[in-house]
């Protein structure tokens, strides 16, 4: 059965950052229904348009919308084996649905890492926070540099600050996060599936929180 993980925490919790590293060691995809609707904008598609409407002003994108497109992305056969989700479910209509997607693709949630970080750092994070042009890595101005000012370490395209990475958008993501997504902690835990990761540490620090507790099967992948 395919092992589905699911990242939970705030804007700027470093949720993406840790994703990226254990899809790399997991061999999993790493899906972010952030950055497909950041795709989605920079090739000027109907959904691009329609989630920038609400991106912008750090609400989310409407339920049906965000289900249906990652409905699209599960079946595809790159996540046969599972994935590493970062940004999805965020309201408890998603994680519904999601159980449903699973169920039908035959696979099912094995872990929820809950990366908790102090609200005052997030907004520090947030607004340091650089990001590629060409592939959506992820760098900081102070707590993750790239080694050249202003350039990806990874492929050399260009670094740049996202829209909603400004104080007045974060504030209202963080709003928005603790209304609609902050539900879902007391959703998993019940479920026995959520492990708190204390995300205020140095990145290495989270992974290695993170990769202990994986449980084996994903691992192994
Ligand atoms: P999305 O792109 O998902 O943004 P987010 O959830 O707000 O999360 P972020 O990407 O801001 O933060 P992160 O936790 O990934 O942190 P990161 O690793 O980058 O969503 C954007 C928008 O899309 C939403 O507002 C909404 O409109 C829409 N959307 C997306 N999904 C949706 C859904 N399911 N339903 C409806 N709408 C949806 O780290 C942040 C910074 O901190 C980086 O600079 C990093 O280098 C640094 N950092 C990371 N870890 C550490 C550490 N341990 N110590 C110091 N610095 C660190």
């Amino acid at each position: 059965m395919a092992s589905f993980i699911v990242l939970l925490g705030a804007p700027g919790a470093g949720k993406g950052t840790q994703a990226e590293i254990l899809a790399k060691r997991t061999g999993l995809p790493h899906i972010s229904s952030g950055d497909i609707f950041r795709e989605n904008l920079k090739k000027q598609t109907e959904l691009g348009k329609l989630a920038q409407k609400y991106m912008s002003k750090g609400e989310l994108v409407p339920d049906d919308v965000t289900i249906a497109m990652i409905k699209e992305r599960l079946s595809r056969p790159d996540c046969a084996k599972g994935a590493i989700l970062d940004g999805f479910p965020r309201t408890p209509a998603q994680a519904k649905a999601l159980d449903e997607m699973l169920a039908e693709l035959g696979g099912k949630v094995v872990a929820v890492p809950f990366i908790k970080v102090p609200e005052e750092e997030l907004v520090d994070r947030l607004s340091g926070r650089l990001v590629c042009k060409a592939n959506g890595h992820i760098f900081h101005k102070k707590y993750n540099p790239p080694k050249v000012p202003g350039i990806c370490d990874y492929d050399g395209s260009e670094l740049y600050q996202r829209e909603d990475d400004k104080p007045e958008v974060v504030r209202n993501r963080i709003r928005v996060y603790l209304e609609q997504t902050a539900p879902l902690i007391d959703f998993y835990r019940a479920r026995g599936l959520l492990v708190e990761i204390d995300g205020n540490q140095p990145i290495e620090k989270v992974t290695e929180d993170l990769w202990n507790a994986l449980p084996d099967e994903v691992k192994a992948q």
